[in-house]
């Protein structure tokens, strides 16, 4: 088995993967509650969680598989990017253990976890990977959509300023919602009506032709609205619904508007399969616009499994198997930005 670890951000994980991609245990322990009185993820606060449950996390995981240490063969370990402290536990730790066992270490790049994870099910072996897909990577630190041929990753676009996961919480905590504000706003946005007048949020262009995404404006522009609405949690409930659900429409049309672009700019013959990961993977909406938009076209939509939408080990294990045998522990380096 391939022992999977995570700890990127503000989720520790550790998961074991069989061979054929299937998951015998996937184990995230949720930094949330300790950073949710700061309203965002707080570095230091994440380094000293990760440092305090990494290990019991690996030998829960052990026991929850019914394994031991010599069915593990090699260690799948996130590499950036991402809080350079949170991943320096992780990778210091991999390091140590994979030496230790004398087996490979493959560092993985984070956002090629996200990329491979909708292939992951529920139960049983992973899904084939076919030989080229589209992917939308939405979470919380990144927007942009690649072109990947087995583990041939290409970049297509990115976002220019913010995430869009950033974006929902950032508006969200504005309107007094708690972290992470994505749920909340699909959560509150699910009764409202979207009002386009009263709520005039505009799709951003580049002068020059450019796919980018670009978020910062539809933030601004929420905040303005909202303090000139006067929106907020515990205010007008009917007014919350209608901002939260214009908004939320506003973010997932510029998702759209990008992915149309990209597509009709990629070249023949077309991807046969198009994927979401993230976070922001798990919003209902996008799920059913992105289900909506590949049978129009043709093409197979793969969504995650909800529970491989957020930070966890499971992907990083298996985006290492993409990578192929890894080698020695001690020349990995811990990189919190990876051109
Ligand atoms: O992938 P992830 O766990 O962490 C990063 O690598 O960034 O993504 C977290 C992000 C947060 O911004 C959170 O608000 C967003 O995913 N998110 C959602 C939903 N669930 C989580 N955004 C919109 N709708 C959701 N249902
Ligand atoms: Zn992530």
């Amino acid at each position: 088995m391939i022992l999977g670890i995570e700890t990127s951000c503000d989720e520790t994980s550790a998961a074991l993967l069989e061979h054929d991609g299937s998951v015998r245990v996937n184990l995230i322990a949720s930094q949330i509650e300790r950073h949710q009185p700061f309203g965002g993820v707080v570095p230091e606060i994440a380094s000293r969680e990760h440092l305090q449950h990494l290990f019991p996390l690996i030998e829960r995981a052990l026991e929850g598989a019914g394994a031991t240490w010599s069915d593990v063969d090699s260690i799948s370990v996130t590499a950036g990017p991402g809080l350079i402290g949170a991943l320096l536990v992780g990778v210091a730790g991999a390091q140590g253990l994979a030496y230790g066992l004398g087996i490979p270490l493959v560092p993985v790049n984070h956002l090629e976890g996200h990329i491979y994870s909708p292939f992951l099910q529920k139960e049983g072996a992973a899904a084939a990977l076919p030989p080229r897909f589209l992917s939308l990577v939405i979470s919380g630190g990144h927007s942009a959509i690649y072109d990947v041929r087995g583990n041939d990753v290409r970049q297509i676009n990115r976002t220019r300023d913010d995430a869009i996961g950033e974006t929902f919480d950032k508006v969200a905590k504005f309107i007094g919602l708690p972290y992470p504000g994505g749920p909340q706003i699909e959560k509150h946005g699910r009764g409202g009506n979207i009002d386009r007048k009263r709520f005039p949020f505009i799709v951003p262009r580049f002068r020059e032709e450019s796919l980018d995404f670009s978020y910062s404006g539809l933030k601004a522009g929420a905040i303005r609205l909202a303090r000139q609405h006067d929106i907020r949690v515990d205010g007008d409930a009917a007014a919350v619904a209608d901002f939260c659900a214009t908004f939320q429409d506003a973010l997932v049309a510029q998702l759209f508007d990008r992915l149309d672009s990209v597509w009709k700019r990629i070249d023949e013959p077309k991807p046969t399969e198009v994927a979401i990961a993230g976070g922001v993977a798990a919003n209902g909406v996008i799920r059913e616009r992105i289900r909506a938009w590949g049978e129009e076209r043709g093409v197979l939509v793969r969504l995650p499994e909800k529970i491989y939408c957020t930070d966890n080990a499971a992907m990083i294990a298996f985006a290492g198997l993409q990578k192929g045998n890894g080698g020695d522990p001690r020349r990995v380096t811990a990189r919190s930005r990876v051109a």
